[in-house]
């Protein structure tokens, strides 16, 4: 989806810019994708498991940027992708068409600034402006700093997903369900 850049300004003073994640980031968040991975067991992919080329990649960013039912929000600062963010809908199916799903990662350096709360506010709203009611999300249940987060932006506890992760070292892990009215 195509929606309107924004500014804020960080807790250390900086600029971030909050923008749809258009093809021509594509290298960006390739690197992204497997940067963040490595620097937290809480995503779902391992770094491997990014394989996406320059060319696949910038034909899912531009195919995304045309999707009115897809919110893809990359954030920069000075110029540099700080964290990507994204809103879909669950199905088109009648019953479960006024369901979205929300996930959202910052490299390491950029958490605690303030960027994860604007960019969920930014993406809640456009998600109430296509006309979802809901907004859902699933976190690893060790991963207190986002459920804090999450609380703090509106989202609600409503259920737990037994043994939903197994880590490469053996260890399985339960996910949190959460939800938003929009
Ligand atoms: C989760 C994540 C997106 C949050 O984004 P963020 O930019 O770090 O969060 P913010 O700085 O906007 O914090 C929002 C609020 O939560 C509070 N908060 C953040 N981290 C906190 C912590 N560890 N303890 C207590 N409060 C915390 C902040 O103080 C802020 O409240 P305030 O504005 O009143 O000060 C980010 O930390 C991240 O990318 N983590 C790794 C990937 C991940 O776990 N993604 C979620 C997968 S489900």
């Amino acid at each position: 989806m195509r929606f309107e850049e924004k500014e804020i300004i960080l807790k250390d003073g900086r600029k971030c810019i909050l923008r749809p994640t258009s093809p021509e980031y594509a290298e960006e968040m390739i690197d992204y994708l497997k940067e963040t991975s490595a620097e937290t067991e809480f995503l779902l992919r391992y770094p491997d498991e990014v394989n996406y080329t320059l060319e696949s990649e910038k034909e899912i960013l531009g195919r995304l940027l045309d999707d009115p039912y897809c919110i893809m929000m990359l954030a920069t600062v000075d110029g540099k992708a700080a964290g990507n963010g994204s809103i879909s809908g669950i199905g088109d199916k009648r019953k479960i068409c006024h369901r979205c799903s929300m996930a959202i990662a910052l490299y390491k350096e950029y958490w605690g600034l303030g960027i994860g709360q604007a960019m969920i506010s930014y993406m809640t709203e456009l998600a109430a402006g296509v006309g979802w009611t809901q907004v859902d999300l699933e976190v690893v249940a060790e991963n207190e700093q986002a459920i804090r987060v999450y609380k703090k932006c509106g989202f609600t506890e409503t259920g737990r997903r037994h043994n939903a992760l197994r880590f490469d070292d053996g260890t399985y892990h339960d996910e949190i369900l959460m939800y938003k009215d929009l």
